[in-house]
């Protein structure tokens, strides 16, 4: 048969408007662009739930990890200068405390109990201080000991970063002035 140019292929219906004398056939969209079209709808659903609704780090955690690096850094440089704040700040930083406490439990923990309580050295968590229990106060007792009452001198063994964590340490057992986070 000869094929006719001028008659649609029976499933190809032409719509019925016309403009301008112009008729359409309605055809059925190709799979390809149906494809293209349901992805993308598929793809923007998961795309949102994924960066909306289950971040693996939203911006806030970021900044808060980004601010506390800052702060340690900060407050590492300051050793120079350790006041009662800086000690302070420092006992509510896990980055010191966490290695004070690795530092109390190796060299302070014999007499002063790993829970802090005491033993041949006094409890260092009630209010009780022979020496004073400001920081700075804490901080000169671990460094220079009492050497009459068998308390070590520490500063020459530790060094002044590793007495300032565990002063951190031993501090962040107890309430800061003003309520300090
Ligand atoms: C050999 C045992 C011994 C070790 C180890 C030791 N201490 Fe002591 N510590 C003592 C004794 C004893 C005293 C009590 C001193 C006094 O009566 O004046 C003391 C006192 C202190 C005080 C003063 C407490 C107060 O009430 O004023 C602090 C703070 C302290 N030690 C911290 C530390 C830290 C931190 C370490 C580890 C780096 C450490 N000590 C290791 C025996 C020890």
């Amino acid at each position: 048969m000869k094929p006719n140019n001028s008659t649609p292929p029976p499933e190809d219906p032409v719509r019925h408007h016309v403009y301008d004398g112009i008729q359409e056939y309605d055809k059925r969209l190709p799979n390809w662009w149906l494809l293209t079209f349901y992805g993308a709808i598929v793809f923007s659903i998961i795309y949102w739930l994924v960066t909306q609704h289950f971040p693996s780090s939203t911006d806030e955690s970021r900044l808060h990890a980004e601010m506390a690096a800052i702060e340690t850094a900060k407050l590492a440089s300051s050793s120079a200068t350790l006041d009662d704040a800086t000690l302070w700040k420092m006992s509510r930083n896990p980055a010191f405390v966490d290695a004070g406490k690795i530092t109390y439990n190796a060299t302070c923990a014999s007499c002063h109990n790993a829970a802090l309580t005491g033993g041949i050295g006094p409890n260092l968590l009630d209010e009780v201080w022979i020496h004073g229990g400001r920081p700075t106060e804490v901080l000169a007792t671990v460094t220079d000991g009492v050497l009459v009452k068998g308390m070590p001198g520490w500063g020459p063994v530790l060094g002044s970063q590793k007495v300032s964590e565990v002063v951190a340490f031993i501090m962040s057992r107890h309430d800061a002035p003003g309520g300090a986070k």
